[in-house]
């Protein structure tokens, strides 16, 4: 019975259009991604009109894609998950939509999937044996977050940014640098070769004494260094603002891990790709006897293999579907 599972995974949050198809629980057969962030670039980040559009345009032909690449039909589908919050309201319900479509015309189930809590089934497929307690460390372009994960359902939210996400803030400060959107991979890059020392920015909240974020504040930091200084070598502001993310991101991710008393800490989300992020984590959680684990990239930006997985977790483990009823949930907590 099991082993004819399948369950079809519909993302659209924010500007990635995103198709899979899971067997079983962490089987993963098929994980496409098409990214709008071409289409966006020109506007300096995502016009959420346009992406709407844009997912409409793509999803038909990804479903289409994705059941011809897992060798399966419609009619060999037994679930359908898609996001429905938090993100933007137009995208979140293009795909919404189409899966509530695809569901009740095959008479099949449907799962609304909390997209924070698909990021942390990344752990699950790349890790099918390494079930929690762990810490998470949630970090994207849209959220930033530190989420005790008692068990796959059963969460907490331990800290989150009470402001811009990290992502965000790279984004941002990749503007003010003149990088196309979305920044992070060329800060990662230009960092490289820069002087993370070199300016001395602000470590926003490092010492106070909960696990939330902010880094509002550290961009317009950065943004007033500019302005002062408008022929600074770009690789050195990278290099001291990084590191500032950097310390405050792993400083709170460790030690929130430690104080509630967990041995795992697991990195997912688009800026978990950040080098100098894996090698200081990697670094601290070994000084500490935390296991940093980071599953790979393409199960740590938006994608839809963590939605079907966290859908069939529900679905098959905990019994749950959603009605058809559901509607998008833009701003939906965990
Ligand atoms: O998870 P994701 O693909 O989408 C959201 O849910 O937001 O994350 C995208 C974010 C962007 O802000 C991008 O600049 C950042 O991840 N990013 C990076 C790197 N690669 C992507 N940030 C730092 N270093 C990288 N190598
Ligand atoms: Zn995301």
């Amino acid at each position: 019975m099991m082993e004819d599972f399948y369950t079809l995974g519909i993302e659209t949050s924010c500007d990635e259009t995103a198709v899979a198809v899971l067997h079983g629980q962490t089987d993963l057969k098929v994980n496409l991604v098409y990214s709008q962030a071409k289409i966006h670039s020109r506007y300096g980040g995502v016009v959420p009109e346009v992406a709407s559009r844009d997912h409409l345009r793509k999803l038909p032909y990804l479903v289409k894609e994705a059941l011809e690449g897992a060798r399966i039909g419609f009619s060999d589908l037994k679930l359908v998950a898609a996001t429905f919050g938090p993100g933007l309201v137009g995208p979140l319900l293009v795909g919404l939509s189409y899966g509530k479509g695809i569901a009740f015309g095959r008479g099949i189930p449907f799962i609304g999937v909390n997209h924070l809590e698909g990021h942390l089934f990344a752990h699950r497929l790349a890790y099918p044996d390494d079930p929690p307690p762990f810490m998470g460390l949630l970090v994207s372009g849209g959220h930033t977050a530190l989420i005790k994960v008692v068990d796959y359902g059963s969460y907490q939210l331990v800290g989150t940014t009470i402001d811009d996400a990290a992502g965000e803030a790279l984004d941002k400060v990749g503007k003010m640098l003149g990088i196309d959107y979305p920044a992070g991979a060329e800060i990662d890059r230009l960092a490289a070769e820069g002087d993370p020392s070199a300016i001395d920015f602000p470590r926003p909240l490092i010492s106070s004494p909960g696990f939330d974020f902010s880094f509002a504040g550290l961009k317009t930091s950065v943004l007033y260094y500019l302005r002062k200084h408008p022929s600074a070598d770009p690789r050195d502001v990278s290099a001291s603002f990084l590191a500032s993310v950097v310390d405050v991101l792993a400083g709170k991710a460790i030690e929130a891990t430690r104080r509630h008393h967990l041995r795992k800490l697991v990195v997912v989300g688009g800026v978990a790709a950040n080098r100098h992020l894996r090698a200081r984590l990697a670094e601290d959680g070994k000084a500490r006897g935390i296991g940093v684990f980071f599953p790979p990239v393409r199960y740590c930006t938006d994608n839809a293999a963590m939605i079907a997985a966290c859908g069939a977790f529900r679905h098959l483990t905990l019994g749950e579907s959603s009605p058809l009823s559901l509607t998008a949930s833009p701003s939906l907590s965990i």
